[in-house]
């Protein structure tokens, strides 16, 4: 098949005093475009790249004859929107695309917007509150301790570091201030759950649930407070460091794995998502509270890298090509394309 593929990528090395890097922090390494890229013709597929910069548009309007499909993994440029960009534009130009439709990556992106839906869902997320200035945070507004606070519609763990984890009104008003002034936007405030953290991929439409991970900070410094915020990424990156902070399968009962499986799929119906995300939750007394959905989710290849993704894709048996291939199918079936390619 001709597939398009959409992305953005890095083009400077990891450095937090470079603005270019802080923009580009979401980006995907070179090294993972080229996985996918590999896994995508090692399909057998005729692929074209396309850099989801300002040229985006011209580049699939001038290909959209010939694409029979777009994988997009594209973070999008500028604004809270950024996810949407180019599937909008994809459904402009008519051309099929894996993952949600605008609606389901602006909402997946907008953190507190994803929770006012999933509470009319009635599905778990903690309470929240948001605020556009430190100003409008007042005691009888957050009212919850400890909180976490976090950038509206960041990912990453961008803008969140260990002290955004605040047990008092006058810690979260600074730190909310610093988040406000450093990224330019609203912060989300939400109750600090303090339990076990899981995070799911989900493949297919309805999606299947991939083997659940728990996400655990036991290895962490004694100083480091137990969430993923960057400087634990710092502490799990360096190579010399052995511990894996991920199990996977989770070591959970089967009705603590049905229970949160359900979560997710009502999860993924409820934001729009379609192919492909990966959910973060915490458990507080057995119960699953939702956190964020991430599509795309991050897929880098090399195995050592211990992405979240393809790390349940291989739980499940599914080598990373084959992991790509079921997301494209998924998307066929969606749009009632015939999918073809050389390894089933
Ligand atoms: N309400 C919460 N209660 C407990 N921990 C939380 C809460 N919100 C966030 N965290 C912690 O902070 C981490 C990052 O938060 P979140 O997933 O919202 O950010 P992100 O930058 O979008 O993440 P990702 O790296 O998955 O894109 C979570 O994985 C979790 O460890
Ligand atoms: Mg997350």
């Amino acid at each position: 098949m001709n597939i398009g593929f959409t992305y953005n990528v890095r083009h400077v090395k990891p450095d937090m005093d470079d603005p270019q890097y802080i923009m580009e922090a979401e980006f995907d390494e070179p090294a993972t475009i080229a996985g996918i890229y590999d896994a995508l013709q090692g399909l057998g597929h005729t692929v074209f790249c396309i850099e989801a910069d300002h040229s985006a548009y011209k580049k699939l309007h001038d290909l959209r004859q010939q694409l029979d499909l777009v994988f997009n993994i594209a973070e999008g440029m500028h604004g809270l929107d950024r996810e949407a960009q180019i599937p909008a534009m994809l459904e402009m130009l008519e051309i099929p695309y894996t993952g949600p439709s605008p609606l389901g990556y602006a909402l997946g992106l907008h953190k507190a917007k994803a929770k006012e839906v999933l509470l009319a869902h009635k599905i778990p997320t903690p309470r929240w509150f948001t605020a556009r200035a430190a100003a409008e945070i007042r005691p009888d507004n957050v009212d919850f301790f400890p909180a976490i606070v976090k950038p509206l519609g960041e990912g990453s763990s961008k803008g969140i570091g260990s002290a955004n984890l605040v047990g008092n009104h006058a810690d979260l008003v600074r730190v909310a201030d610093d988040i406000i002034r450093q990224h330019g936007q609203s912060v989300i405030i939400e109750e600090y759950i303090e339990g076990r953290e899981f995070t799911v991929a989900l493949l297919g439409t309805p999606p299947r649930v991939l083997p659940i991970i728990e996400v655990t900070f036991d290895a962490l410094p004694a100083h480091m407070p137990k969430f993923d915020h960057y400087e634990a990424k710092w502490v799990y990156d360096d190579p010399q460091h052995e511990a894996d902070p991920l199990v996977c399968p989770a070591k959970i009962s089967p009705a603590l794995a049905k229970k949160i499986s359900q979560v997710c799929r009502h999860t993924f119906q409820a934001l729009e998502m379609a192919d492909w995300a990966r959910i973060d939750l915490r458990l507080k007394k057995s119960t699953p509270y939702v956190i964020e959905i991430n599509c795309p989710p991050g897929i880098i290849p090399d195995p050592r890298e211990n992405s979240r993704f393809p790390r349940a894709a291989r739980a499940a048996g599914l080598a990373y090509d084959g992991m790509i291939a079921a997301i494209l199918k998924s998307a066929c079936h969606r749009y009632g394309i015939k999918y073809n390619c050389i390894k089933k």
